[in-house]
């Protein structure tokens, strides 16, 4: 068998017909058989009866970019003269390079012109494909109001549910011989994970889809992939594990730290002596609790969590003097904690806010002796962050953060942390009851005091694909 009689066999198991396998022939285009999968479904949309949105999501790195394309340009722009695509992505660092760099692994055999200022290709036969970037929701407003074809959405999780209905609005045709569709790529995860969820998903976990075609990709899906790449996703824990490399959608139900252990992470016994730096977090609060976190490094890139104050309805007069005496329970090189000796103490944006008569609590505090420097704020890769730092012991990733078993309201919250259902990546926000039980506060401040420049090194290079 030639390897493209084997291609073909392979396309017509996964359910493409002959004259889009020829076009890919023709493209000098080799799918995978997953993408391939995907292409079967974007020809069912050419049915009266079928589809008219096709997702393919799931793992990191199944090979879902290189497919969109693929399918727009060697496929659909192929068969109908001057078709209007559009493909939206969401503006990163490096993703015009990255459309530039598909383009040229893609359509080699494929006659078209490029005009990167315009971010517009344009096959020999007039179809084009208009790359749409966009930074923010309302970018997309620009691309809006036009009619395409087919549109193509990157990332579509990174969407809510309205603008993802505003875009389809802008699908529809004016061909008699077209369907208009929409194909969407995304991972699990990000404000739009809810909806595209109900709308994709669902229906296909039921094996009831009617307007929508789901195909779920996994890394294994890719032999493109480099083995360091799954390495990194195989490295990953808690829900970055189960959304980046397993696929998982149902990230949103349940506990947010599921790698957290009491016997590994929670500690009743510290030596001191082993500190090299120590700082402070604090998570403001009046009605809320006000809680201070102490923390310590080691040699060897742990984080230790040593004490807890956390008090509410009190005001910064009160807070300093107990601040301080939490510090004098600690001991450095022979003497008692203080406030001086901290490498740094990190406090929310609200701190530093004006109040009524322009003073701010930050600077209550500095009269106080307490100098307060902003936080990094960023929720999701400051709750990543303390994620990766759990490791995951029970599969032999090792622990670099630990919380001393005094720190009451950080043992008590930390493993009752629930994903936001909208928005899986974040914990969801808990205010504690009249009695002043639960609440995410000691969380917050453990966010403070771990996300100094909080991006987990696997998101790093992630990024960096
Ligand atoms: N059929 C293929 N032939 C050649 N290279 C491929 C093929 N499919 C995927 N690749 C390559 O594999 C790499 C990863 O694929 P791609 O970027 O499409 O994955 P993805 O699922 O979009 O990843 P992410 O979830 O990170 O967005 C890319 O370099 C891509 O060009
Ligand atoms: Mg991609």
């Amino acid at each position: 068998m030639t390897p493209w009689e084997r291609y073909f066999l392979v396309g017509r198991r996964a359910g493409c017909p002959m004259d889009q396998m020829d076009q890919f022939q023709a493209a000098d285009v080799v799918l995978q058989s997953r993408q391939l999968a995907a292409s079967a479904a974007a020809r069912l949309c050419d049915r009266a009866d079928g589809p008219t949105a096709v997702g393919y999501g799931g793992a990191r790195g199944g090979g879902k970019s290189h497919w969109l394309l693929a399918q727009m340009g060697a496929d659909d722009a192929q068969r109908v003269p001057g078709l209007k695509c559009l493909l939206l992505r969401k503006v990163g660092k490096a993703n015009l390079e990255h459309f530039e760099d598909l383009r040229r692994k893609l359509f080699t055999n494929l006659g078209h012109e490029f005009s990167a200022f315009r971010g517009i290709l344009t096959f020999n036969n007039g179809s084009r494909i208009i790359a749409g970037h966009f930074q923010n929701e309302k970018d997309i407003d620009a691309y809006l109001g036009l009619e395409y074809d087919v549109i193509g959405i990157e990332e579509a999780t990174t969407l809510t549910a309205r603008k993802y209905q505003d875009i389809t609005t802008c699908c529809r045709t004016s061909k008699p011989n077209w369907r208009p569709r929409i194909y969407s790529t995304t991972n699990p995860g990000g404000v739009g994970h809810a909806w595209y969820r109900k709308r994709f998903i669902e229906p296909w976990q039921r094996h009831a889809e009617g307007e929508t075609r789901f195909i779920a990709a996994r890394v294994t899906d890719n032999r493109w992939n480099n083995p360091e790449y799954v390495r990194v996703l195989e490295g990953l824990t808690g829900w970055q594990r189960r959304a980046w490399l397993d696929g998982d959608w149902d990230i949103a139900a349940g506990q947010f730290f599921t790698t957290l252990r009491r016997e590994v992470h929670i500690l009743s016994e510290f030596d001191e002596t082993r500190a090299r730096e120590w700082f402070c977090a604090l998570d403001y609060g009046f009605t809320h609790y006000t809680v201070v976190l102490l923390g310590c490094s080691d040699g060897d890139g742990n984080l230790f969590v040593v004490d807890e104050h956390a008090e509410r309805l009190w005001l910064p007069q009160r807070h300093a003097p107990a601040i301080a005496a939490m510090l004098a329970r600690h001991a450095i090189s022979n003497r008692r904690l203080e406030i001086t000796d901290l490498k740094r103490f990190v406090a929310g944006a609200d701190v530093f806010s004006r109040q009524s008569d322009g003073s701010t609590v930050a600077s209550q505090y500095a009269k106080l002796g307490i100098t307060l420097k902003p936080a990094n704020m960023e929720r999701v890769s400051g709750w990543a962050e303390i994620l990766h730092r759990f490791g995951d012991p029970a599969n032999g990733v090792k622990p670099r953060l630990f919380v001393h078993e005094r720190c009451a309201r950080l043992v008590e919250c930390l493993p009752a942390l629930q994903h936001d259902p909208s928005r899986p990546e974040d914990v969801l926000k808990v205010d504690c009851d009249e009695d002043g039980v639960g609440g995410d506060d000691a969380a917050d401040a453990l966010r403070y005091l771990v996300a100094t420049k909080a991006r987990t090194i696997a998101q790093r290079k992630l990024r960096g694909f």
